[in-house]
């Protein structure tokens, strides 16, 4: 490729498609890397220092390396043309309508994707799912290219991305595995180490596992099942422990340190948000009623039915707390994405909690370091079906505060709903002295000292532990 080893084109510049592509950039100064999308409005932000997403370390990594070997570009007919290896990283939601409404994921972005590389190609390319995608995409993706070849074969290749957002840019530095499944054919072989040479560059070969494109796909929606279900478990423990009186940080520290258990992934929450792990696990659910495999889809949906149920019963005790009324009342709200560290905010429970609260005619205060007040309309809209048009007075009923002090000033209630580790330190004893009394606290991250809270004169009500 002249003065460069390779050149990479990513189609795709969200959380993924953006991160992933300024650390290969970083790490392989050698390799061309153009990061391509149809949004203008996101390619303008890439190219900017107010990147489109806010993800710790990301800004260093692509002031870096922009211009240098790293562009972001809407001449994707250009970059096709250009590129060796093409990775495609568009977003895959849930089917809204149609057959499988609910639960299949549209891959309808993979497939435009793969008939803008037919139409422009003169060349053979190596094609790279990126996207979670449902088992056998990269046959539907493979089939298109094929269709439109012009005497040369495209190679299609599997490699998931692991990275959660909030620690993307140490994720990809440091990965635990790198996945990449590919045709076992000789070509198909060759495409596997072109792609194993380019993570070659940081990622030590042990970590680097090759295997068919059926297991590459799958694994990835296991791997969010698996973790989605630890989640969904805990939470479950935490409905019984408030029931009990027993507490649910000692169990799962109990739990978490029998080696075969682990310690990761088992702190109790609101619920589990992202615009993943219920996708993916919806993605398998249909995977398994295509099959005929009812029970193995019942089985995986449960940990979606207890997800909902976390975050209802989140709702529900805080109306029942507050005297089994909150019209009028105050109530703040402190985080609104759906994890620290990042402005992301799909299908954060966060989101469920206002939805509940305003169906009880409470006056919402949010605060979020990251979370823009558009964004979060957009969302409310896109998966609660609430927006402007349907719901007279939304704009009145919720505000967006600048801090968490004015949030809470004259609040009846303040709820943390996510675990910024800002929250851990503001001043507890002058939210207490500007709040309606009694003062409740709602803490649906375990985030805080509860014992220090009641000592100031809260009343406290924590996920999992005995009031
Ligand atoms: P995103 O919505 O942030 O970004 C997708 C981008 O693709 C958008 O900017 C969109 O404009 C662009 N796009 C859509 N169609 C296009 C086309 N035809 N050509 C060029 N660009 C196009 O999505 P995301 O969060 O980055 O997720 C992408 C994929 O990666 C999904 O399949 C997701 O399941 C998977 N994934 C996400 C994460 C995560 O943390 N967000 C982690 C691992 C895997
Ligand atoms: C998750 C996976 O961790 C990534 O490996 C994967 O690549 C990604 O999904 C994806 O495919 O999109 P992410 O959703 O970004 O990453 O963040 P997580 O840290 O997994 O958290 C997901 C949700 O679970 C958050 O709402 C978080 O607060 C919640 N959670 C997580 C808990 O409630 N308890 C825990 O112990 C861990």
């Amino acid at each position: 490729s002249g003065e460069w080893d390779l050149k990479i084109l990513c189609m795709g510049a969200g959380y993924v498609g953006g991160p992933t592509m300024a650390v290969i950039a970083k790490q392989c100064p050698k390799i061309r890397v153009v990061v391509g999308d149809i949004s203008q409005k996101q390619i303008d932000a890439w190219n900017t220092d107010d990147l489109p997403i806010y993800e710790p370390g990301l800004l260093e990594v692509v002031q870096e390396c922009r211009h240098r070997n790293l562009f972001f570009s809407t001449d994707l007919d250009k970059e096709i043309d250009e590129a060796d290896v093409i990775f495609i990283s568009v977003n895959t939601p849930t089917k809204t309508k149609g057959i499988g409404a609910g639960a299949a994921a549209n891959i309808k972005n993979c497939e435009l994707c793969a008939r803008h590389i037919a139409k422009i190609a003169k060349q053979s390319k190596i094609v790279v799912e990126k996207s979670t995608v449902p088992v056998r995409t990269a046959e539907a993706i493979s089939r298109i290219l094929r269709a439109n070849e012009k005497g040369f074969e495209f190679q299609v290749l599997s490699n998931p991305e692991f990275l959660a957002e909030g620690t993307a840019i140490k994720d990809l530095m440091n990965p635990d595995r790198v996945l990449i499944g590919g045709p076992q054919t000789t070509e198909g072989l060759k495409a596997i180490e072109t792609l194993v040479s380019v993570y070659a560059n940081w990622v030590p070969l042990e970590q680097i596992l090759t295997t068919n494109l059926w297991s590459s796909e799958l694994s990835k929606l296991v791997a969010n099942a698996f973790l989605a279900q630890r989640v969904s478990s805990i939470n479950s423990i935490s409905a019984l422990c408030e029931a009990t009186g027993a507490d649910v940080n000692e169990i799962s520290r109990a739990v978490g340190m029998d080696d075969r258990i682990g310690k990761r992934f088992l702190q109790p929450s609101v619920g589990f948000g992202g615009s993943c792990f219920q996708k993916d696990i919806l993605n398998l659910v249909y995977l398994c009623e295509t099959y005929g495999l009812q029970a193995c889809a019942d089985y995986w949906r449960q940990v979606i039915q207890m997800n909902d149920f976390q975050k209802k019963r989140f709702s529900e005790g805080i109306v029942a707390s507050m005297f089994n009324t909150v019209t009028g009342k105050k109530i703040a709200i402190l985080g609104y994405a759906f994890k620290k560290d990042t402005g992301d905010v799909r299908e954060t429970p966060s989101m469920f909690v206002v939805r509940d609260l305003l169906q009880e005619n409470a006056k919402i205060h949010v605060y979020d370091p990251q979370v823009t007040r558009g964004d979060m309309w957009l969302e409310m809209d896109y998966t609660c079906g609430v927006n402007h048009d349907n719901t007279p007075g939304l704009d009145e009923a919720v505000t967006t505060s600048t801090d968490a002090y004015s949030a809470c000033d004259g609040a009846h209630a303040v709820c943390i709903l996510t675990e910024w580790d800002e929250f851990k330190t503001l001043d507890y004893k002058k939210i207490y002295d500007s709040m309606a009394k009694p003062a409740f606290l709602f803490d649906g991250r375990l985030l805080l000292d509860h014992k220090e809270l009641r000592k100031i004169g809260f009343e406290v009500h924590a996920i999992g532990k005995p009031d």
